[in-house]
């Protein structure tokens, strides 16, 4: 009887073989593949249909999807079945620890489970001030720039901004300028290194021959020796800061009710400036890309801070009702998300919507290709905000604008990066225009995070 149900199912539902790239076409464009993925990839959507396989280095089974049924399989309905690739693991954590970001399996889980609550969405209350006092002094240059016309680079400038941040309301006022400095162009350099290890495998050898995997290691190191040393300050001062380090040192497990020890506490400190800082400069970076082409926008923005802030500054109540500016961050990170891809390993065979997966497939949510879909975004290339209006939401698939990604390792500093951005916006919309450089060629660059290739070279005008 079982058997025969079996042939039913089988017989009523038989699977779809995957749409392949033929291995030459991959092996012929290998090189520009590399560099930047992404018009490859569209080029394939295009021509096989938003999930296709394609042999990675010409070997490795690599499913590429920018279906929202097929990635909400993977990353939430069995993503049990679905853990994070050696590269966000092993390797990343190589350099950087062993923090959310970078663990997996049982380990992860606890730690998501006791720090989640910290970045709960009435906590970061507490960080408002924190922020806003940072923002006010990081753009403080912005002043000089307006009446020297001086031309800068808008994703240098975020990168900045953006590390500063996380490094105030990590640290509060217990870290200092130099120690930021040195732990940005660390954090940087070691991002750097590891995507071109990622880019180039063929290149391994090589990195370990001339030193530059122990060069890189010991950067590593060197950063979580500094994190380490504000860690043992901050015990033994016995001050609390209501900042995020205050957080995690108060946290205790329910089983054990302990906390974490020094180890776990750099750890997760540094995950978060790794994953915390450079997506929201390419955020920043191309919401002011963006805005300048829209003058209309702009007015809008403006309109919005007027109504909601009057002369006021932000606060953790009235940042909630700046819709616009919310639906015109969405729309920026739609277009242009920063996290532009994410990859998984499947664990044991599976099928999805009609397709067989192998035990050992990557599989690739390429966010990119999900937000500039025909089928779900009617004009997906125009910036339209409005498309993100709270009424419009259930038009919507749940799992068609993931800029944070989705399921059990969703974004943890969601909520902590929208309220950054929309700070921002409001301290620089407020009293600059934007102008950019004439004559640019703007590219992408996925690496780790989309950004722009040379920059976007911008100029500010006072209001
Ligand atoms: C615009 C800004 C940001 C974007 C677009 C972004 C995007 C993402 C995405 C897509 C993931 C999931 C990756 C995956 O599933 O493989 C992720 C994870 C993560 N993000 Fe963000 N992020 C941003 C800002 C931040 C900030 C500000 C922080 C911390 C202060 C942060 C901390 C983390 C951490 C710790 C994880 C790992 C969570 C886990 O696996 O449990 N992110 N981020």
């Amino acid at each position: 009887m079982v058997i025969r149900l079996e042939f039913l199912i089988n017989k009523s539902f038989p699977m779809k073989a995957l749409p392949v790239v033929p291995r030459l076409r991959i092996l012929k464009r290998m090189f520009k593949m590399v560099q930047n993925p992404i018009p490859y990839f569209e080029e394939y959507n295009a021509e096989f249909g938003d999930t296709y396989m394609l042999y990675m280095g010409g070997m490795d089974r690599g499913i590429v999807s920018s279906n929202p049924d097929f990635i909400q399989h993977i990353l939430q309905k069995k993503n049990k079945n679905y853990p994070k690739s050696h590269i966000q693991t092993d390797l990343l954590a190589g350099y950087v620890g062993l923090g959310l970001l970078t663990s997996d399996g049982d380990y992860w889980l606890r730690q998501r489970r006791l720090i989640q609550p910290g970045f709960h969405r009435q906590k970061l209350a507490a960080l408002v001030e924190i922020m806003q006092a940072e923002i006010e002094k990081s753009c403080a240059h912005f002043e000089q720039k307006a009446q020297n016309k001086t031309v800068f680079d808008i994703n240098e400038v975020g990168m900045e901004l953006a590390f500063k941040v996380v490094a105030k309301s990590l640290f509060g006022s217990q870290i200092e300028e130099n120690t930021m400095n040195t732990l940005a162009d660390n954090i940087t350099t070691l991002q750097e290194f590891i995507i071109q290890q990622i880019r180039l495998p063929f290149k391994k050898p090589w990195f370990h021959l001339t030193g530059q995997v122990t060069k890189h290691k010991k950067m590593g190191q060197e950063s979580a020796d500094i994190i380490k040393s504000l860690i043992e300050k901050r015990r033994a001062s016995g001050q609390s800061n209501d900042d995020l380090l205050d957080m995690l040192l108060s946290v205790r497990y329910e089983d054990t009710n302990e906390g974490m020890t020094d180890q776990q506490l750099v750890d997760e400190a540094l995950i978060l400036f790794v994953a915390g800082h450079e997506t929201t400069a390419n955020a920043i970076a191309w919401i002011f890309y963006l805005l300048q082409q829209h003058p209309e926008v702009v007015e809008k923005l403006r309109k919005e801070f007027d109504g909601v802030l009057g002369d006021g500054k932000p606060t953790f109540e009235n940042l909630r009702q700046l819709e616009y500016t919310t639906q015109v961050i969405n729309e920026s990170m739609r277009l242009y998300p920063p996290a532009w891809i994410t990859d998984r390993v499947a664990l044991e065979d599976d099928e999805v919507n009609g397709y067989s997966i192998k035990k050992g497939d990557m599989v690739v949510a390429f966010f990119y290709g999900l937000h500039h879909s025909n089928d779900l975004w009617d004009e997906p290339k125009k910036f339209k905000p409005e498309r993100f209006a709270k009424a419009r939401k259930k038009e919507r698939h749940p799992y068609s604008f993931l800029p944070f990604g989705g399921g059990p390792r969703l974004c943890i500093g969601n909520n902590f990066a929208m309220m950054e951005m929309q700070m921002i916006l409001v301290h620089l919309i407020q009293k600059y225009d934007f102008e950019m450089v004439k004559n640019q060629k703007i590219e992408l660059q996925p690496m780790v995070t989309l950004r722009p290739k040379e920059g976007i070279k911008m100029s500010v005008r006072s209001v």
